[in-house]
């Protein structure tokens, strides 16, 4: 969510202490950090507490099968922003997603399945969503695959892997 958009709550939120305290480089930046169903998850917390060091503002997407790992309230403490878990009557995926409305998207860590459905326009999970419209809008996105190297080897998972190296410059 924009700025503006935040409650007084969020805008006040005592984590938010820590921005900027390692550096500015990411200062007015906005990201959106989706965090898929791998154990990887717990390292998204410190992922995102790392960015808005250098100065970023972070709001965090879950999945379904995240959620069931780690909850939504440990990304609501890590950042201050709310934690989008669904898509509602807010259009959370226009605001966030939309032309120019946040500067990257990162998708840490990502599954093979949310992999999958961004290769192939499968759009029916917010994350999924907030990705395809990222994708359409041009906003960059960094996604940072994390999975058994069986899944790895997996032909299907490779060429979703391959597609998106071209389509994403990763
Ligand atoms: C404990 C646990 C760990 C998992 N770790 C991974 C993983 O590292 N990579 C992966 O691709 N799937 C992993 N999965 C499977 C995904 O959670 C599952 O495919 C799920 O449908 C992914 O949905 P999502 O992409 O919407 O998060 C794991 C599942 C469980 C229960």
């Amino acid at each position: 969510m924009t700025l503006k958009n935040k409650s007084i709550e969020e805008k006040n939120h005592p984590t938010l202490d820590i921005v900027g305290s390692y550096g500015v480089e990411l200062t007015e930046k906005k990201i959106v950090l989706c965090i898929a169903g791998s154990v990887a998850a717990y390292k998204a917390i410190e992922l995102a507490r790392l960015l808005m060091r250098h100065g970023a503002d972070v709001t965090c997407v879950t999945s379904n099968a995240v959620t069931k790992l780690v909850q939504p309230d440990y990304f609501k403490w890590a950042t201050g922003n709310k934690v989008i878990t669904k898509l509602t009557g807010d259009l959370e995926h226009i605001r966030l997603a939309d032309y120019n409305k946040s500067d990257l998207i990162i998708v840490y860590p990502a599954t093979a399945n949310t992999l999958g459905k961004l290769a192939n326009g499968i759009d029916d999970t917010p994350i999924s969503t907030i990705l395809t419209v990222g994708f359409g809008s041009k906003i960059p996105i960094l996604m940072c695959p994390a999975m058994h190297a069986s899944m790895y080897d997996n032909a299907a998972v490779k060429k979703n892997i391959n597609f998106l190296k071209i389509k994403l410059n990763f």
